[in-house]
This record gives C-alpha cells, structure tokens and sequence, in this order.
C-alpha cells in the first residue's frame, strides 16, 4: 500500500474517533477519553492533512478549528420562513393562548398534546444538510434572508458535521439556537475589560456577535454551544409529531433540549411554566421563557401562521427578575451632548444572568421623583435585553445615615460651568471641547451607525484623545503606523483591523456621516431626511432657516442646530479635513440609475410579510422616493401591511394613494 492510501486510511479512522468523542463529550456530556488524548487525535489528523491537502474534506473535525476569515457575510434564503413567537408575560396571557388553541381546534384541553421546552436565550441558526452533510449555515436576517455563517457554525462544537444516521435524509434544514453558557459569558466580558474592550450586555448579544464574527478563529474561541429544535423543510422523512421531531433530531445527533416534556392540557402546561420560573437560575445558560407548542404536526398545520409567528406556539415569558442592593455612590457621566446623568453605583448583583454594578437615574427630576439617595437599599430590575433600572428605594430599610445627592453646578470632568435652562430636564456642560463630551463625540461617530468602525471602543477613545494622538474625528484618517503603535491597548492584529475599518468607513454614505457627526437634534432618520433633500455637506452648510424647515419633518430645532453647527469654525475645518481625506460627504448618485420614485413621499403601517420594514424603506430610498414617518397632505402612497396603525384612517381621511404589500412590491418592481 502506498503513502497516500494509508494516510487516507487512518485519516478516515481519526475522523470517525473524533467525532465520536466529540459527540460524547459535546452532546451526550459523558465523555470516554481525556482531553489531552483527544488533542492528540485531532493533531495526528491535521498533520496527515496538511502533509496531504487532497486528504481534507468538508465535514473533517480539523475543519471546526477556524478557516480564514470572510471579506463579508453572503446571503442565505432560508427555503422556509424562520418565525418568531408571539409572546405571554404573565399566566393569564399563557392561559389565553391555550383557550384560543382548544377553540381553534374545537378540542377540550385533556385531548391536546403539548410540548414544553426551555427557551434558551441565544440568536437563532437555521443548518442545511444534504446528503447527511452540512452544507450551510444561517442566521434568522429578516426570516426570509439570512447571512451566511457557516465557517462560524462549524466551530460549534456540538453542531455535527455529518448527521449520524444510516440512511440520511437527501435534504434537511434543521432550526435552533446558538448560545453562550453563563461562565463563558462572564470569562469573555472578564477579557474584554481586560483588553479595554466594550463589554457584551447578555449572553444573547455575544452569541449574536460571536456569531457574526468574519474571522472563524474568533467565533472558536468563543466556544458557543447548540440546541435545536426544529426543523425548517425536510425531503425524504416526515413526522407527525414535534415529539417525534425531537427525537429524530437527538438520534441524528444533534444537542436537543434534556427537559423538553410533552404533557396534556393545560394545567401541566402552566405547572411546567410556572415551575422554570423558580429553578431557572440552576441551569449553566440563561433562559428568557419556556416555549409552548401544539405536538400534533397536523393540529399545528390547522391553527396555520401568522405572517410573524405561528398560532400554534407561544413564548411564555419570565416576568423581570428583581433583586436588592445597595446604592454605593451616585456619579455623574457626561454624554456626548455635555448632558450630565446621574448613574448608581450599585453592590453588584447578578440579575437575569448579567451582573449590574450600575443604573442610570436617567436625569435630576426622575431621581428625585424615585427618592434615591446614597446609601440606599434598592430594588433592581431587568427583564430580557433591557438596561437594568432601580425600581423604587425601600424606605423602611433607611437608617438616616443616607445622603440625598445634588447635581453639580460643575461640569466633573473639565469643571466648566453646567447648566440646566428652565424648562428643560437636563443640566449641560458648557464646554464644547470638554474631553468627556469629546470622547463620547468619538464613540458616537465609529458606532454602528454611524461610520461603523469596529475596534475602537472605549478605551481606545480615551487614549487616543488622552495622548493626543488625535485631535477630532478627521484625524482618524491620518494616523500613521506610528500612531497605531503608540496605542497600548493594541496587539499588532488589533491595529491593523482598525486600520481596516477605518479605511472600509470611508464608504459610508453621508447619511451615516451626517449622522456621525453629532449634531444636536440630527438622529439617525432626520439624517436620511436631510440627506435626502440636501444632496451634499456644501448644500446642507449653506441651507437657510427657511430651506431647512421647508422640508417635511424639519422643524425649528433641528433646523436652529444644522445652522449653529456649521457657523462654528472648528466643525468647517473637521468637515474640510474630511474631504482632504477623501470621504466624499455628498450622496452618491449611482450612474445611470433609474430613479423611478424620486419625488415620491411613502409612509408605512403595519407589518408587512415578505420583508421587514427596515428593507422596505431602503428599497424605496433606493429608487430615488423617501419614507417618511406620518401620513400628511404631502404624502404619495401609504403602504398597509397586517394590523395597521391609525395612519390608515388617516390616509383615508386625506385622499392619500394605498397601497397593499403585493401591489407595493410590484411597484418597486418585485
Ligand atoms: S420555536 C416557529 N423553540 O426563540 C417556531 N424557538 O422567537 C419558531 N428559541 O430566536 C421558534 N428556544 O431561536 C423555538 N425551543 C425553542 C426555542 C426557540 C429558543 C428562539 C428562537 C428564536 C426565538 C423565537
């Protein structure tokens, strides 16, 4: 026998023990082997590849180390839509749903079959196999769409490769979750605080951006987990029930829920609910809810869908978990605007599976209307993906020793004069080149949208303003590879992807520059608006009061602050800098283009079923129309998807054009 061939023949060998143990350390957590022995095995296997390339294939375990990263995520059309749920936050909203299902099926409860699952608390992956294989990987996108992460999903240890069934269906779309276990969650905010990094609020948000990461390697390091539970379009097996779904997803070897159960009626259901609620804090990831489900596949097929969510499952939702703690200091925080926050500085406590050692009181009044004051027990809540918040002060626990806080008079950064005009519920800095104001300007303009310049976070602001090495946003386009190595906080790759984002900010277009550069009262749509209407920076610095509010949803304010702006000299030298630097800060009209919509004004209400609003607005912008956000004499066309608002009446009432989502999509031509 030859070299080759017998190189093929053990390679085949070390893949088939390393998946094995893959599989029984990964899913089943009972592994037969120990780590190092394991290390080994996969090492023998990505020597004899790389000393014979023609050796590696796509389902080798040496493929889930990390390729090399992706210029961009391609898009994935999932051939079914991935649904979300419909929510219940309390019991009663739970026992709604389960009467609705008994009448939509005519049934008595003790004669439904539900199944109950955790709903663990990651971001959703939808995984393609043909031929026992995987082949692609996804992300939920908009439920149609997604993007294309399978390098990343291939990391995922307990993801399998090649499903382990004799007989493999041709074709399998299987749905779960990736996620992140509570102690990885921790470990990995510990290294980014570490690295002066921006921390990841939840378990969810860094599964979600360990998912989307272009570069493999990082999405290993991660270490995400899997759970599915479903299955998306299946050609060659069918089932009759979600039980049985389950089952044949755990025998193909995929990570499924240990605690799913499958009860009759209601009672267990709410009993099953109710029970997670108290023990939730047991498992090693967090979960945001349980998920309900009609068993019967045929049951489920006549309650049907909503164009958002099935009318046979629901997301039974924890209410916010409270706990108590104490207020160990108020501070002030100075945003990007100069506006002073008083933020508590809490003992820290782990609530819904993230640790608060902070809450803003969000302004003078709404601090005083709560009564905190310094030394307080409070009581703090987080429910899901929202910023935790102090509830109320527990005034039977004060001992008079606490101390009621008074906002400074002084800026506590540069010690300016702050003010709070009449009238107005936020104290300001005065100071324009206040350093705090200066590094929130920072932040705001390399934010996702604004010019998304992923890497500089926080602490690099800091330093770069701190050591001078910048002085204003446009610098960011000069800094030498000197420049680039005086930041501390920067290993070598760490700057040049910097490098790189900066340069890739570049295109942005000037709606997300306009955007970026913080004026006051210029939000992210107001920005789209102005851009719309004034084509470039020179047309928007030279527009007069009477131009500015002559556009829809401009009014006074935004108006007042888009001039004051560009009467400042320093901001007219920022902007020249950034023409030097060549960012072309005007829209770019794109080059024999058909403009089919400009001029025309749409508004839209409702949801819409083949593609989200977001899509629906740039699609518009795309052909030249805007969007705007309220039905007036001014507006061309009001499109109307499922439920919609009051603005429906109202463009009745005025005689406006509708428009329903088939004839809409045939209007911007499919
Ligand atoms: S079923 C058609 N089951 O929750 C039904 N979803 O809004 C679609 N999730 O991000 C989902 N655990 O990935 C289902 N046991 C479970 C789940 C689950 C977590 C996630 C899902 C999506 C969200 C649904």
């Amino acid at each position: 026998m030859d070299g080759f061939q017998e190189a093929k023949e053990r390679a085949k060998t070390l893949r088939e023990a390393i998946e094995h143990h893959n599989y029984r350390y990964y899913v089943l957590d009972a592994p037969e082997i120990s780590d190092a022995e394991y290390d080994e095995l996969l090492h023998e296997l990505i020597e004899l590849e790389e000393r014979y390339p023609a050796l590696v294939s796509a389902d080798s375990p040496s493929m889930r180390v990390g390729a090399a990263p992706a210029e961009s995520f391609a898009q994935v059309t999932h051939r079914t839509k991935m649904l979300s749920l419909s929510d219940a936050f309390s019991l009663q909203e739970l026992s709604a749903f389960l009467a609705r299902v008994g009448k939509g099926l005519d049934l008595n409860q003790e004669e439904i079959d539900y199944v109950c699952e955790l709903k663990v608390d990651g971001t959703a992956i939808s995984l393609t196999y043909e031929g026992g294989l995987l082949t692609n990987a996804a992300t939920r996108g908009d439920g149609q769409v997604g993007e294309d992460v399978t390098l990343n999903v291939k990391t995922i240890r307990s993801v399998p490769l090649r499903l382990r069934l004799d007989e493999p269906p041709p074709l399998l779309e299987v749905r779960g979750e990736a996620y992140i276990s509570l102690e990885q969650f921790t470990g990995i905010n510990k290294e980014r605080e570490a690295a002066g990094e921006s921390l990841f609020a939840n378990p969810r948000n860094a599964a979600a951006g360990s998912l989307r990461q272009l570069d493999p390697v990082v999405t290993a390091a991660r270490e995400l987990d899997s759970i599915f539970y479903g299955i998306g379009y299946a050609e060659g097996v069918s089932f009759e029930s979600h039980f049985q779904v389950l089952n044949f997803l755990r025998q193909a070897g995929f990570k499924t829920s240990p605690f799913a159960k499958r009860f009759k009626g209601a009672a267990k259901v709410e009993a099953f609910c109710n029970g997670w609620q108290e023990k939730r804090a047991s498992l090693p990831y967090e979960i945001d809810g349980v998920v309900v489900k009609v068993d019967s596949l045929k049951q489920q097929a006549r309650l049907g869908n909503t164009s958002r969510s099935p009318r046979w499952a629901v997301a039974f939702k924890f209410p916010a978990e409270q706990r108590t703690t104490n207020v160990l200091d108020i501070e002030v925080s100075v945003g990007r605007t100069g506006a002073l926050t008083p933020v508590a500085i809490l003992e820290p406590v782990l609530i819904a599976g993230s640790t608060v050692g902070r809450a803003t009181l969000h302004n003078e009044d709404e601090m005083r209307r709560k009564d905190v004051r310094i030394g307080d027990s409070v009581i703090v809540q987080k429910a899901g993906d929202v910023i935790p918040e102090i509830v109320a002060s527990i005034i039977s626990k004060r001992s008079g020793a606490e101390r009621i806080f008074e906002m400074p008079k002084e800026c506590p950064v540069c010690g300016s004069r702050a003010i709070r005009p009449s009238g107005e519920a936020v104290r300001r800095c005065t100071n324009i080149t206040c350093p705090a104001q200066r590094i929130e300007h920072l932040l705001h303009f390399a934010s996702r949208s604004a010019m998304d310049i992923d890497g500089l976070g926080p602490a690099v602001a800091e330093e770069l303003l701190a050591k001078e090495i910048i002085e204003d946003i446009a610098d960011l386009y000069f800094l030498s590879k000197a420049d680039f190595e005086e930041i501390e906080h920067f290993k070598e790759k760490a700057a040049r992807n910097l490098k790189a984002a900066i340069e890739r900010s570049k295109e942005r277009p000037f709606s997300r520059l306009l955007y970026g550069l913080g004026i006051r009262h210029v939000g992210s749509h107001i920005s789209d608006v102005l851009t719309e209407n004034f084509r470039s920076i020179d047309d928007l610095a030279t527009a007069d009061f009477e131009a500015l509010t002559a556009v829809e949803e401009i009014g006074p304010a935004v108006a007042e602050s888009v001039i004051s702006f560009f009467t400042e000299e320093h901001n007219i030298k920022v902007i020249e800098k950034l023409k030097a630097a060549g960012l072309s800060l005007k829209v770019e009209e794109k080059g024999g283009q058909v403009m089919p919509l400009k001029g025309q004004t749409f508004v839209l209400t409702g949801a819409l079923d083949g593609l989200t609003r977001e899509d629906a607005g740039e699609r518009i912008k795309a052909l030249g129309g805007r969007v705007s956000s309220s039905v007036s004499e001014k507006t061309d066309y009001l499109v109307v998807g499922s439920e919609p608002g009051s603005k429906f009446e109202k463009a009745k009432e005025l005689g406006v054009k509708i428009l329903n989502e088939g004839e809409f999509v045939k209007l911007i031509g499919g």
